[in-house]
C-alpha cells in the first residue's frame, strides 16, 4: 500500500507525461493538475489501463484556490511542479509568462507552506536557461552553484523561482529541490526552443526531411530519465532548498544526426541543421545530484534515439499520431 500521493503540475506536458507513467508503473496514486485537457502525450507512452489509474484535475496554476482544493481533495503529500510556459511562449507574452512561471511557482510554495505537516517537499523544474554560455568554466561546464546570468525572460523567471524556493525554506521551512534540465528529448517533446532534435527523430521515423534551426554542442537528456530523476528527488529525504544541474549525454548536433541516421538509415542526408550554437553552456556538473539520489537514471543516447524513433513509427502505424504530427 502506497502512502505517497503525488500531484504533478503541468503533467500533460512532455516531462509530466513520463513522470505520470513512471509513478503509475510504481503503483503510486497520481493526480494530474494541468490547464490543458488533451492527454495526447500520456497516450503515446501509456496503455488505456494505466491511464485509467490517473486522476485528472483541470486547473490553472495561477489560481491558488484551485491548486489548494486539488491538494486537499486528494490528500496530496508530494508535489512535482512542472507547469510553465517555455521560452517561445514567454517571449510571445511576457506578462502571461510571469504569471504562470513566477506567480504559479509562488502558489505552489505557498500552498505547500500552508500544509507543511502533510507535504514533505516541493520538487520543481528550473532550467539550464538560468545560465548564459559565459557562465561555464574553462572546460565548458557549469560548476554546481555557479551564479547564472540569464539572457531570456524565461531564464530570469526560472531564476526568480529558485529565489522563491530559497526564501520559502528560510521563512517557512518548506524543503525543495529544483532541477535544471537543458535539452530534453524523446516522445512527447513537441514544443519549445529545443524540440528540434525530437522533431527530427519524428521526421526520420516517417521518412520526411527536417531542418533543425540550431546546432552546436549541448547536454541531451532523455525525457524518461528526467522524469525518473524528478521522482527520485521527490522521494529523497532532504532538508533545505537546493538546485541541481543534470548531466545527460553531451553531444554535438552532428552526433545527434548520426544517432538518428544509425536508427533510421533511410534518413541519411535528410536531417540538416544550422551550425549555430544556442546561448547556453554545453555541459553541467551533476555530481552533487548523484550524491543525493545515487547514479541518476541514464539511457545512452543511441538507445534513447532508437527507442524514440521506434515508438513514433508504432504510433503513426496505429493512428495514434498523424504522419505529419510533429512537422507543422
Ligand atoms: N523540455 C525541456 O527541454 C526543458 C528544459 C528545461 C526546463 N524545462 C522545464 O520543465 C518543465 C516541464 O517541461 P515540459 O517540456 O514538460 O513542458 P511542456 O511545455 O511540454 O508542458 C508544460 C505543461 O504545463 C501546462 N501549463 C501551462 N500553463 C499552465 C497553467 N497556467 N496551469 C497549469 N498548467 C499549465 C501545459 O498545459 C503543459 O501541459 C517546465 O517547467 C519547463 O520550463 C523543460
Amino acid at each position: 500500500m502506497h502512502d505517497e500521493r503525488f500531484l504533478i503540475t503541468g503533467a500533460l506536458g512532455c516531462i509530466g507525461a513520463w513522470t505520470v507513467r513512471n509513478l503509475v508503473r510504481d503503483g503510486a496514486p497520481v493526480v494530474v493538475f494541468d490547464l490543458a485537457s488533451d492527454p495526447r502525450r500520456l497516450k503515446l507512452i501509456m496503455t488505456a489501463e494505466e491511464l485509467a489509474q490517473v486522476t485528472f484535475v483541470a486547473g490553472d496554476i495561477t489560481d491558488l484556490a484551485a491548486l489548494e482544493r486539488a491538494l486537499d481533495t486528494h490528500a496530496i503529500n508530494r508535489i512535482i511542479h512542472l507547469a510553465a510556459l517555455q521560452v517561445p511562449f514567454v517571449r510571445a507574452n511576457p506578462p502571461l509568462g510571469a504569471r504562470v512561471n513566477v506567480v504559479g511557482t509562488v502558489h505552489v510554495f505557498e500552498a505547500a507552506a500552508r500544509r507543511r505537516d502533510r507535504i514533505g517537499s516541493v520538487v520543481y523544474a528550473s532550467s539550464a536557461a538560468v545560465y548564459d554560455a559565459a557562465d561555464a568554466d574553462e572546460a565548458g561546464a557549469v560548476p554546481h552553484g555557479a551564479v547564472g546570468h540569464p539572457t531570456t525572460l524565461y531564464g530570469v523567471f526560472k531564476q526568480a523561482n529558485e529565489g522563491t524556493a530559497r526564501v520559502y525554506w528560510q521563512d517557512a521551512r518548506v524543503p525543495s529541490i529544483g532541477l535544471r534540465p537543458y535539452i530534453v528529448y524523446g516522445p512527447g517533446r513537441d514544443q519549445g526552443m529545443t524540440s528540434g532534435p525530437t522533431r527530427a527523430m519524428f521526421a526520420a521515423a516517417v521518412g520526411k526531411p527536417y531542418h533543425i534551426p540550431y546546432g552546436g554542442r549541448g547536454a541531451y537528456q532523455y525525457a524518461d530519465d528526467v522524469a525518473r530523476t524528478f521522482i527520485a528527488c521527490a522521494r529523497a529525504p532532504f532538508q533545505g532548498a537546493e538546485i541541481f544541474n543534470l548531466r545527460g549525454s553531451v553531444a554535438t548536433m552532428a552526433e545527434i544526426v548520426g544517432a538518428i541516421e544509425a536508427a533510421a538509415p533511410d534518413a541519411r542526408g535528410t536531417i540538416t541543421f544550422d551550425d549555430r550554437s544556442l546561448p547556453f553552456p554545453e555541459a553541467y556538473d551533476a555530481a552533487p545530484l548523484e550524491r543525493l539520489i545515487g547514479p541518476p537514471p541514464f539511457t545512452p543516447l543511441p538507445q534513447a534515439v532508437a527507442d524514440t524513433i521506434a515508438l513514433f513509427r508504432e504510433c503513426v502505424a496505429s493512428g495514434a499520431m498523424a504522419p505529419d504530427a510533429m512537422l507543422a
